[in-house]
């Protein structure tokens, strides 16, 4: 088996780290590296949560870059009420020692794009869509070159999380959203929809923490502290862990069920900023342009999970 390579985009959050633990312990992906974005924080955390992650990982031969600090158009909101301070509150992690790449995230997207055969990189963004929409700005050339884009941001029948039209990622920056999703290359989607399906509960939390493992306690001790946000806005048995599900794709899409369908994202009105139109029931007349996903098989999920996890 060829591992599949991919550049992970993220803004880590809890939840991004654990889809970057997810990838790093799989043989079905070659991350080629790490490119940080302003989101659920601002840029300098990211980036250094980037780094305590890869070292957690035992990979602190990873390249981590720095990307844009702040979304294309509208000004930076991001989710401290959700992530902590830190953006990876729950266990005190120590300050990272790797290095932090010289190059500009875009540039390193847009310098691997090129130098690899066309269609044989994937682009993974767990955050806002900046750094992708300024690569694909500044080098229209890339778009066709990439192999797939497996994001996660979005909502359909489950509506927002951030505003009652609009998720996160996609809010945040919803000028690069619309960049994205016009810009021909195949797309796929994890929406709320499925990651609200992908939920924590004690059994699964406390099979992390079972492994008994520096990465089984720390997930275990995220997941607890990621839990509290989501227990209470929803009244749920835990909290959807979102961004591993863009990796788990990777690995098992059988996981995963959905439509390809037409996607656009707003951007004029004020009050349904960074909604996902997402043309479910194909009535637009306009071109499918994304795979998006409503289903996933959440038991088989988190087996995978924490087998994998199992591995650092
Ligand atoms: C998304 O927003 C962030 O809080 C999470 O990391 C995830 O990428 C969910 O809306
Ligand atoms: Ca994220």
């Amino acid at each position: 088996m060829t591992p599949r390579k991919i550049i992970i985009d993220t803004d880590p959050g809890q939840d991004d780290a654990v889809a970057i633990l997810l990838a790093l312990a799989s043989a079905e992906v070659e991350v080629l590296g790490l490119t940080c974005v302003a989101g659920n924080v601002p840029l300098p955390l990211t980036e250094k949560n980037a780094r305590i992650v890869c070292e957690l990982a035992g990979r602190p031969d990873m390249m981590v870059f720095a990307g844009c600090d702040a979304p294309l158009v509208r000004r930076l909101v991001t989710a401290e009420n959700v992530h902590g301070k830190t953006g990876l509150d729950g266990p005190v992690m120590a300050d990272p020692v790797m290095p932090l790449q010289d190059t500009h995230a875009v540039d390193f997207i847009i310098d691997t794009l090129r130098s690899h055969a066309d269609g044989t990189v994937t682009l993974c963004p767990l955050g806002p869509l900046t750094n992708i929409a300024t690569a694909l700005q500044k080098a229209p050339d890339i778009a066709s070159r990439i192999q797939e884009i497996v994001l996660m941001g979005g909502g359909c029948f489950e509506g927002g999380n951030i505003t009652p039209a609009a998720e996160f990622n996609i809010h945040v920056d919803p000028h690069a959203a619309d960049i994205v999703f016009k810009s021909a290359a195949p797309i796929v989607v994890m929406p709320l929809d499925v990651t609200h399906k992908a939920l924590t509960n004690r059994a699964r939390v406390e099979a992390f923490r079972a492994l008994g493992t520096p990465v089984g306690a720390t997930v275990a001790e995220w997941t607890d502290f990621f839990e509290r946000f989501d227990k209470e806005k929803y009244g749920s048995a835990g909290a959807p862990l979102h961004d591993p599900c863009v990796i788990a794709y990777l690995i098992r899409p059988d996981l995963f069920k959905g439509r390809h369908i037409n996607v656009t994202v707003e951007t004029g009105s004020e009050l349904t900023m960074g909604m996902t139109v997402a043309d479910w029931w194909r009535v637009s007349g306009r071109q499918p342009n994304a795979m998006f996903m409503n289903d996933i098989d959440a038991a088989g999920f988190f087996t995978l999970l924490t087998q994998r996890l199992a591995l650092l």
